[in-house]
Order: C-alpha cells, then structure tokens, then sequence
C-alpha cells in the first residue's frame, strides 16, 4: 500500500529506517534513500528499474555539506552555490570515499546539489543524512511534477509520497561538471548557460556538445523521457491543427513564456500518454535561454520529426 502523505516526520522516519520515499522539490519529485547506505540506494535502482550505469544525485541541506562528499572544490562551485543554492543546480566534483559506489555508479565523480523545496530540506535537516534521489518516474518515463503522478506510477512500489504541492519550475536541474578542471553542463536545465556565465565568466571548455565525445552524462542519451505515444517534431504546430483529432497535439505556444513551458512540459507529455492517440506532435521553443533545457527535454522525448509533403504527412524517425 502507498500514501500520500502532507507529514514531513513520516518521510524522515522511512529515510532513517533504510526505506525509500518520494520527495517533492522545486524542479521534479525525486525518489530519495538515505545516500550513505548501500542497501537503500539499490532499493531506488530496483523500484525505478534504473540501468546499474546511471549515477544518481546526492542531496544536501547546505553548501558546507558539499566538502563531505567532494574534494578538489573549485572556487567557481562556491561562487555558483552562493548564487543558486539551494535550488535547480548539480554540481558533479571528484567524490570522496565516504559516497558509496553506487550512488556514483562506480565514477569516481559524484553529483551533489541542493534543493530548494522547503519539505524536502526539513527531511535533510532533520535525518541529518545525504539523500541520493533520481527523478520519480520509472526508467525511461517522464519525470513526475505532482504527488499523484508519482503515485500513478509507483503504487504499490514505496509506503509514501510526501505531498509538496505542484514542482514550481517543472524541469531538472541543470547539471555542470567540474571534473578534469574542466566546466561543462552535462544536462541543460533551469539555471542557462548565461545565468552561470555571469557569475563565473565563460569558461565551458564546451566539450559535451561535440557529438563524437563519450557521452558524460547518461542523462545525455538522445531519447530518455519518452511518454508511450510516439512524438514527432513538427517545425509548425498550425499546419497541425486542423488534424487534431487523429493525433494529440502538445499546443507550447498557449503559454505566456518558457517559465510557464517549463511549469507544464512534462503534464503536457502526460496528456499525449493516452492511447487513443496513434502518435502526436510537438513544435520546439525558440532556442535560446530556458529554451535549450525545455528543448532538450523534446528531443528526448520525441522519436523523430514530421514534414507535410504536398498536404501529406511524412515520418522520419531517429
Ligand atoms: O532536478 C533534478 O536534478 C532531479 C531532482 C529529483 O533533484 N533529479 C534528477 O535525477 O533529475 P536523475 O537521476 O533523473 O538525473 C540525474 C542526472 C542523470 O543524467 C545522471 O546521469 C547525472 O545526473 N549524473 C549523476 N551523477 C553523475 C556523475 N557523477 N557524473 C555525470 N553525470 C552524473
Ligand atoms: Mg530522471
């Protein structure tokens, strides 16, 4: 049996006592284990059905915490931590003994960020421990922004989802790396690139948009969060709209800014997840400031693009 529950003492309890338990924060809900013992982190693998190779993101309460699990702290982690934490940045540093191999995934980096959500930094406060939590979806679906949608998907697979409203910006975090002395965003998200180079001036040594590079970040395989209904890219929603009953159509352009695209993408994935829709259609923001994590979460979830040849529909997947 799962609960949803609005108490925060139940989700310290279940931490402490090795279980897992999803947790609200400000970007999606996270399934979250004490991040210190391995035998709850691979509950998480197990639930989530998450291949063994994908690291997971340790939580911590504040910027002082990040010294326990990290070593080799540039000075740009603390001017970056200073300006955005808490809140949607991960910051992946050379690990320390202490973080157990299976957080990491076996790297010798770890991940480590803040999260801003008031319940889930009263969990970390409060039990005192790490938290290792990946998105609250199962492997390969959509990341749960609401209570209910994780309950959907994780019934029955956890004692309790602890209620903390609606995520409020609705997208993960922006991923950066520091390992190798080198600065790169492994996954763009809510904090852009411009908001970090004000801060630290730009010194990305770009190398995670050279597609011939291995791939750093398992959060950078193409497709990732797909919804069960096939998603194409189309470069124009209205040529769309006038088919819309033979196909969902995931309307962006309804939304006043990409503030509020981020807010609803991923609802808007769930509406298409409907089997009476053979496949549907997308069209991608302007590419430019949250625009490239709102539009990376497209690509990832889309299956190809779609063109209008002569008033027909052609396909072309991946
Ligand atoms: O907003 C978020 O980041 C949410 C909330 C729950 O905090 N979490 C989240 O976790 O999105 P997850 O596991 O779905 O995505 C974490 C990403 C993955 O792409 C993973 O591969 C990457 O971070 N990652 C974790 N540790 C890493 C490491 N040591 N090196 C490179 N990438 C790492
Ligand atoms: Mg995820």
């Amino acid at each position: 049996m799962t609960e949803i529950t609005k108490n925060t003492d139940i989700a310290v309890k279940e931490i402490l006592n090795g279980n897992v338990v999803a947790l609200p924060t400000e970007t999606v809900y996270g399934l979250g284990a004490n991040g210190l013992k391995k035998r709850a982190v691979l509950k998480i693998f197990e639930i989530k059905r998450r291949p063994s190779f994908n690291p997971l993101i340790l939580h911590v309460f504040e910027i002082a915490d990040i010294e326990k699990y990290a070593k080799n702290i540039p000075d740009e982690v603390y001017m970056l931590a200073d300006k955005f934490s808490p809140g949607p940045l991960t910051f992946v540093l050379p690990k320390k003994k202490i973080v157990p191999d299976i957080v990491t995934a076996g790297l010798e980096s770890v991940a480590i960020r803040l999260p801003a959500h008031k319940k889930f930094r009263k969990v970390l406060k409060e039990t005192g421990v790490p938290i290792a939590a990946p998105s609250a979806n199962m492997f390969g679906k959509i990341s749960p922004t609401t209570a209910k949608d994780v309950y959907k998907e994780l019934s029955g697979k956890i004692n309790y989802v602890l209620d903390g409203g609606k995520c409020k910006i609705g997208l993960e975090s922006t991923v950066l790396s520091f390992v190798g002395n080198k600065i790169n965003i492994l996954r763009p998200g809510y904090i852009t690139k411009k908001d970090i180079e004000k801060v630290i001036g730009n010194k990305f040594s770009d190398k995670s948009r050279n597609k011939n590079e291995k791939i750093l970040s398992p959060g950078m395989l193409k497709s990732h969060y797909a919804p069960s209904t096939p998603l194409y890219i189309i470069e124009d929603i209205a040529l769309a709209n006038n088919l819309k009953n033979k196909f969902g159509v995931v309307d962006l352009l309804k939304y006043k800014n990409l503030r509020t695209v981020a807010y609803n993408l991923f609802e808007e994935f769930r509406k298409i997840d409907n089997p009476k829709y053979e496949f549907a259609l997308i069209q991608k923001v302007e590419e430019s400031g949250l625009g490239i994590a709102i539009n990376d979460r497209i690509e990832k979830a889309s299956i190809g693009n779609i063109i209008f040849v002569s008033g027909n529909l052609k396909f072309r997947k991946k």
